[in-house]
């Protein structure tokens, strides 16, 4: 059976002292059955590490750089990232596909480096509205999937995250329905077996991101391809993100 995760992704939000006030609050909930992750800014690993130490929580960088040192002005590496207590990486976030272009090569870099350095990656896919609009949701994940892990010595299936995060449903508030995320996350697990395996497809874990809310997580995580969730706003605000957590179904 696959763990459930419920993730969240703090994108450019809260101080240092915001951090480990909401981690104190998170800590002292009832051990949940879900494994939990915090993706704060890179100012707030370091707190953020320090004060989820020996606690369920575990920590995610939101991205890295695809080399370990050198004169790359204003990057991290996942060298860095694994010397600070970090464990996870989100990669290929729409943000940083669209804002700020990263490309399938890029990220494909990035991946194979955090791999190697011993992070978990969470491997975010999705498509815009109007390539879902226009019928082409199969051929951009795919797109995604194959050039993003081209080459890739993938780890075993539990050390690898996806997230499917359909852009259009990212902060507005608008969310895929159950069935939409089914679909894509079995075609996400069709790909994977194709690229992977069999077994690793199987094992791997595809979370669903986009408007993820209290009130919607338990239907999502109801799928039988949903194996957990990464929230953007509602991840901000113990109480909700505690709900969220709460709300994540052990089984489908
Ligand atoms: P929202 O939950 O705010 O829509 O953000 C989703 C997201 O981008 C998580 O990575």
């Amino acid at each position: 059976m696959r763990k459930k995760i419920a993730a969240g992704n703090w994108k450019m939000f809260k101080t240092p002292q915001e951090t480990r006030e909401f981690l104190r609050a998170i800590k002292s909930l009832p051990p949940p059955s879900c494994e939990v992750v915090i993706a704060p800014t890179y100012l707030c690993l370091d707190a953020a590490v320090s004060e989820s130490a020996g606690t369920f929580v575990q920590i995610a960088a939101q991205n890295c750089y695809s080399q370990n040192q050198g004169a790359f002005t204003g990057e991290i590496s996942p060298a860095q990232l694994r010397a600070s207590g970090v464990t996870h990486v989100i990669l290929g976030h729409s943000e940083r596909r669209h804002v700020f272009k990263e490309s399938d090569q890029d990220i494909n870099k990035k991946c194979n480096l955090a791999l190697k350095e011993g992070l978990l990656p969470i491997f975010c896919v999705g498509e815009q509205l109007a390539e879902r609009k226009t019928g082409q949701l199969r051929s951009v994940l795919e797109k995604q999937i194959l050039y993003g892990l081209e080459g890739i010595d993938l780890p075993a299936a539990d050390k690898f995250v996806i997230a499917y995060e359909p852009v259009w449903a990212i902060g507005t508030g608008e969310t895929a329905t159950p069935e939409d995320a089914q679909e894509a996350h079995a075609f996400l697990r069709e790909l994977m077996g194709r690229t992977a395996g069999a077994d690793f497809a199987q094992k791997v874990r595809i979370l669903y991101g986009g408007s993820v809310k209290p009130g919607n997580t338990a239907a999502l995580t109801a799928k039988p391809d949903v194996d957990g969730v990464l929230v953007g706003g509602a991840s901000l605000d113990v109480d909700s993100f505690g709900q969220i957590i709460a709300a994540v179904r052990i089984q489908g």
